[in-house]
């Protein structure tokens, strides 16, 4: 897909927009990202996502400090280049110093890349399949509240989901909690309440998610944070997943279990809804 892209102040078409072979993103995935969902040009929730941004450039020692405005601007230019629907995706890494050495020198310079991905519908979740999901152990690192681009872990455990006719895969630590999927955050219902896992260094702290639990609060719906284990999935009577881009997705099987007759249940139903209308008032308001 061709478009726009931001490359260290500059805005460079697709096909120009190169970086190092020593930079570290390229070297040692050594950066942090973010992917910010536009409707009909409107950003959504950017003060969360850049807030996220700089807790994580924080988090990993990355000096650069966000200006919201300034990045308001480069994501207004990038959508008008790029087209009003397609969310962008943010990623700083720690920079180039025309070597390969594990350590790094305080004064790095970060490389700043901006761009439009593929664009989304807004609701598309209320008419998307329901999906399979598999859990499997988590063998990712002890940061995953870090939006790191190292992605390896996630991405060889979506890879066995996918053959095994999943599209998801949900975490269990060795504790026997289940963390998260690999792109997504979880919630289950169980005799009418919503629970998801507390936040902790195991999980991303999903912006989604975040205004799923707000949404329960306001709507009076019985709610709580409470680890989760996987014989409180199998008997529990609704299962949906969050991200930015999927909305909030209904699953119908988990391992071999089906959940709620192979239906999306009515919780899933009420929240998807107050979800997506949530949405279409921040974008009129
Ligand atoms: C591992 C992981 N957990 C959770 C999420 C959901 O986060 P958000 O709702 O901010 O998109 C994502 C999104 O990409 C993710 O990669």
């Amino acid at each position: 897909m061709s478009g726009v892209v931001y490359l260290n102040d500059n805005y460079v078409a697709e096909n120009e927009a190169k970086v190092s072979v020593f930079d570290r993103g390229f070297l040692f995935a050594d950066g942090v990202y973010e992917v910010i969902p536009v409707y009909n040009g409107k950003i959504l929730f950017l003060k969360e996502h850049l807030a996220r941004l700089q807790k994580n450039l924080d988090l990993i020692n990355i000096k650069y400090l966000i200006n919201f405005l300034d990045w308001q601007n480069i994501c207004n230019k990038l959508i008008t280049n790029n087209g009003l629907d397609r969310p962008l995706y943010i990623q700083i890494t720690r920079g180039n110093e025309n070597r390969r050495n594990h350590d790094y020198s305080d004064d790095i310079k970060p490389t700043i890349v901006a761009y439009s991905l593929p664009p989304i519908t807004l609701g598309n979740c209320l008419t998307a399949k329901s999906i399979n999901v598999m859990t499997f152990p988590d063998n990712r690192w002890n940061h995953c509240d870090v939006k790191s681009i190292a992605l390896l872990g996630n991405i060889l455990l979506r890879q066995i989901g996918k053959k095994n006719g999943c599209d998801e895969v949900l975490l269990t630590r060795s504790n026997g909690f289940i963390v998260e999927g690999t792109t997504s955050n979880y919630f289950i219902v169980k005799n009418n309440k919503v629970i998801t896992p507390p936040l902790s260094s195991d999980l991303l702290p999903g912006i989604t998610r975040q205004i799923i639990i707000e949404l329960c609060k306001s709507n009076n719906i019985d709610f709580a944070q409470e680890n989760i284990l996987l014989e409180d999935i199998l008997n529990c009577d609704e299962i949906w997943l969050s991200s930015s881009t999927k909305e909030l997705t209904s699953v119908v099987r988990v391992n071999n279990t089906v959940i709620n007759n192979g239906q999306p249940g009515p919780f899933w139903h009420r929240i998807a809804n107050l979800y997506i209308n949530n949405i279409k008032q921040i974008l009129n308001g």
